[in-house]
């Protein structure tokens, strides 16, 4: 990471901002955003809009799968510029960010999309398929989309996990007949963080190549043991009948920013395009394209989730649990309790992690912090493990 003192500076408004480094957190951070604005120094921000960056004091944050080292520095910097400029549209940033993803995956412009936050995208591709036919998806899976495409009237059928809690690609590929218009898949799948072996994915695309769309959540393809290996991107430049999309939510540590892409068959982007609702935030596009090229910072994230995942395995080894093999910044794992019972004691203790999801009633999902923070984690899970 760069060390300079601009860097420096930042990192410090980033803590504040944060709350990590002041007594009285609210007021501080209140006082810097005042400064960011400049001319509306005068007047008092009320608490509610600082609502998204909001973090009371002390607690320990594991249950959004954030990337609390973000965002990268060189962004930051990049964005102080720019912020005196928000009362105008952005204007350029979008092809420039664009430009990005198709330079470093020999893609057509025509291939690629963003989205405000990749959730957008996959709502977006939800409601454009969803239209047509049913949609399947893994059980246990991301589901945000999902439930918002159903309220809006699409159907979706979810196949169970295979026993080993991996997504049943055999099962997925035998309910397809013409009733259904989207596969789903999460690589890797959250909340399990089990990846999909690539070649094993490959093969399932090209067998279902011409029959129906598959959709690829690649939302944490960056932290997975071989990100070339686990994408579908090379199929996409291929011409396959796919679309995968991505985030700078989580290596990019920008979740606060909402920022995603899509790449995929151009028929299907531009259907995509087509139902995406937000006009893409400038500010965010902006920090996007300086996080994307900051290697340095992309590799400290890497190195930080991966030794934090190491902890957070140690820590349930510890109490004789085997997480499921995670190749993502959170790590899941039976722990032989009613996890939403174990979910609110820990959070008594000021340490958020997340409960059951969809009759995993035993299972908890941790997410990456700070190290420091997850040796916090660890002694009060310890506490509250052995009650
Ligand atoms: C698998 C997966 N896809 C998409 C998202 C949404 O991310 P974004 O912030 O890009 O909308 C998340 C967020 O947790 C996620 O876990």
């Amino acid at each position: 990471m760069d060390n300079g003192t601009e860097a420096a500076s930042l990192q410090s408004l980033r803590d504040v901002l944060s709350g990590r480094r002041e007594r009285s957190p609210v007021v501080d951070r209140r006082q810097v955003l005042q400064g960011l604005l400049g001319g509306a120094a005068a007047l008092a921000l009320p608490r509610l809009a600082l609502g998204q960056v909001e973090i009371p004091p002390g607690q320990i944050r594991l249950m959004f799968n954030e990337n609390p080292y973000g965002p990268s520095p060189k962004a930051l910097t990049e964005v102080a510029k720019i912020l005196p400029m928000t009362a105008y549209y952005p204007g350029e940033i979008e092809n420039d960010l664009m430009s990005l993803f198709i330079e470093r995956h020999s893609l057509d412009r025509d291939q690629v999309f963003l989205a405000s936050g990749s959730n957008e995208g996959l709502q977006a591709a939800m409601m454009a398929f969803g239209k047509r036919g049913k949609v399947i998806s893994p059980a246990l899976t991301y589901s945000d989309h999902l439930l918002y495409a159903e309220k809006l009237g699409v159907e979706v059928q979810r196949i169970p996990l295979r026993d080993d809690m991996a997504i049943d690609l055999e099962a997925m590929a035998r309910v397809v007949d013409d009733s259904v218009s989207l596969i789903y898949l999460c690589n890797p799948n959250n909340p399990t963080g089990m990846a999909i072996d690539g070649d094993e994915l490959r093969s399932f695309c090209r067998e279902l190549e011409g029959r129906v769309p598959i959709l690829i959540d690649e939302a944490y393809n960056e932290l997975t043991d071989n990100p070339d290996y686990t994408s579908m991107v090379d199929l996409v430049r291929g011409g396959a009948n796919i679309l995968i999309t991505r985030t700078f939510s989580k290596i990019f540590g920008m979740a606060g920013l909402r920022v995603g892409y899509g790449m995929g068959h151009p028929d299907i982007v531009s259907v995509v395009k087509d139902n995406v609702m937000a006009w893409p935030n400038g500010v965010g596009l902006y920090a996007a394209y300086h996080s994307y090229l900051d290697d340095d910072f992309i590799a400290f994230s890497r190195e930080k989730v991966l030794q934090g995942r190491k902890m957070v395995n140690a820590t349930f080894r510890r109490h004789g649990i085997e997480p499921l093999p995670s190749q993502t910044s959170f790590v899941y794992a039976d722990i032989g309790r009613n996890a939403d019972t174990f979910e609110a004691a820990m959070a008594a203790r000021n340490v958020r992690i997340r409960g059951a999801y969809e009759g995993y009633d035993t299972f908890s999902r941790v997410s990456m912090g700070r190290l420091e923070e997850l040796k916090i984690f660890d002694r009060v899970f310890s506490e509250v493990f052995k009650g």
